[in-house]
């Protein structure tokens, strides 16, 4: 066992985490709960209006198949089953709350669609997920990131409690109130949302008419966690890419030519190195909408992907004050 609670900046955070978890535990499950190995997160329970929030922002429904990592008492994949019609699944290293988990989802009324299983989080496959929960501690959130980002379908829905992934920027964020929560003087939880990006980096190409001719346009895509940046290059000009977006697979720019006065708005889903959709074309002279079939000709490498693997102790060590 490591003394990293006294190291860490992160584990001093929770401190009272910890202590909070000791508490409950005794409340929860006859006997003690273990001192938490080296990265590992104590238990403490998410508030129940929090859940509600997380599930919410996720747009949890019938259709969802929800894992939580470290699912301690099983609130999220129980409430999950039980107000939003979802099936899933929680893990959790510590027996007891796996079989606790199980117990109540069987007296909700959910246990054929909420099960919960003894594994290891960094060894759950995540692969059946369209939604992850997460409660963990915020370098276990880094040590998780690139098995997210590697494995979930894009477009798949990722939330957390509390705390945030690093460099990758959430999509959504808040901060509400939290009047059950069992730790922190302030009674408020922060609720981070992501959306797990498809690969959009490289080189397209397709034709649109220009002056009465079909020309062809090439579009050139860096691209970091979702965002993306890049030019345009038709006819002998070149413009940047504006309001660029990347949900999923989800891609959607702006191209203004402000010479020509014409504004191009694609909107399109990428299907491995194609992508279609639709670009709204408006100036001066005309409005249109036209088909958009692009093709990548060039794959491209997302920033994030070369990132080194954390390894825990560096993260540690960089969260010291
Ligand atoms: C902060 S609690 C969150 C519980 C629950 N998800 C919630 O929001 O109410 C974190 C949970 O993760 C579990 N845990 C920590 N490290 C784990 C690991 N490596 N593998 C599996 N479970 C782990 C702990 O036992 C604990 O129950």
């Amino acid at each position: 066992m490591t003394p990293v609670y006294a190291m860490a900046a992160a584990a001093r955070r929770l401190a009272a985490v910890a202590a909070g978890a000791l508490l409950l535990g005794a409340v929860l499950i006859p006997g003690p709960i273990e001192a938490q190995d080296f990265g590992d997160t104590p238990y403490v329970q998410t508030p129940q209006n929090v859940v509600d929030r997380m599930l919410e922002v996720a747009k949890v429904g019938s259709g969802d198949y929800v894992i939580d990592l470290g699912s301690g008492d099983g609130r999220m994949i129980i409430t999950a089953a039980k107000k939003h019609g979802a099936r899933g699944f929680g893990v959790d290293h510590d027996r007891r709350l796996v079989q606790l988990s199980n117990r109540l989802a069987a007296r909700a009324g959910v246990a054929d669609r909420a099960v919960f299983y003894e594994r290891d989080i960094y060894k759950t496959d995540l692969t059946a997920a369209s939604v992850v929960t997460i409660y963990l501690l915020p370098e276990v959130n880094l040590m998780m990131r690139p098995k997210l980002l590697a494995t979930l379908k894009p477009g798949t829905r990722v939330v957390s409690h509390d705390y945030d992934m690093g460099d990758w920027p959430p999509d959504e964020q808040m901060v509400l109130d939290a009047p059950d929560k069992p730790v922190g003087r302030d009674k408020k939880s922060k609720v981070f949302f992501w959306v797990v990006p498809g690969n959009a980096a490289g080189r397209w190409r397709w034709q649109l008419p220009l002056a009465g001719k079909s020309a062809d346009v090439d579009l050139t895509l860096a691209q970091n966690f979702q965002k993306i940046t890049g030019t345009v290059t038709a006819g002998g000009g070149a413009w940047p890419v504006e309001n660029a977006r990347l949900t999923g697979e989800e891609i959607n720019f702006v191209v203004h030519n402000r010479t020509a006065a014409v504004r191009y708005e694609y909107s399109g889903r990428i299907i491995r190195n194609a992508i279609s959709g639709t670009v709204r074309v408006t100036g001066a002279a005309a409005q249109h909408q036209l088909g958009w079939e692009a093709t990548r000709v060039e794959l491209g490498v997302p920033a994030h992907t070369l990132l080194k693997k954390p390894e825990l102790q560096e993260l540690q060590r960089q969260m010291q004050p």
